[in-house]
């Protein structure tokens, strides 16, 4: 179904930072992107792309945001996972 689907594009798996994260990185795109992308991702390059999201695109997020995003994807979205 349609909305499902998409309903489903848009969660992030649960975990501490989920919230905000849904919230600053689904702005300009859906968090669909972080899925799409996280096979790909390091740690360092995770960080490259918060760092690209604010300085290329004008992403109003601070530092303190930014960290707990990345920690975040790190933990939910990171090689370790
Ligand atoms: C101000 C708007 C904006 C916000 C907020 C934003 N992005 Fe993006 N993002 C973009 C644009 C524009 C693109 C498409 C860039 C392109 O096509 O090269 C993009 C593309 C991406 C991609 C695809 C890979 C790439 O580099 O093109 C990823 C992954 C991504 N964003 C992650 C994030 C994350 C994680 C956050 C939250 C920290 C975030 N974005 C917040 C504008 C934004």
């Amino acid at each position: 179904m349609l909305c499902a689907s998409s309903a489903f594009a848009q969660a992030l798996r649960p975990g501490p930072g989920q919230d905000v994260t849904e919230q600053v990185c689904g702005i300009c795109h859906t968090v669909g992107y972080i899925r799409m992308n996280a096979p790909f991702l390091t740690s360092d390059q995770w960080k490259g792309e918060i760092t690209k999201m604010r300085t290329a695109f004008g992403a109003p997020i601070d530092d303190e945001t930014a960290a707990t995003v990345l920690a975040y994807l790190n933990q939910a979205y990171g090689p370790a996972r």
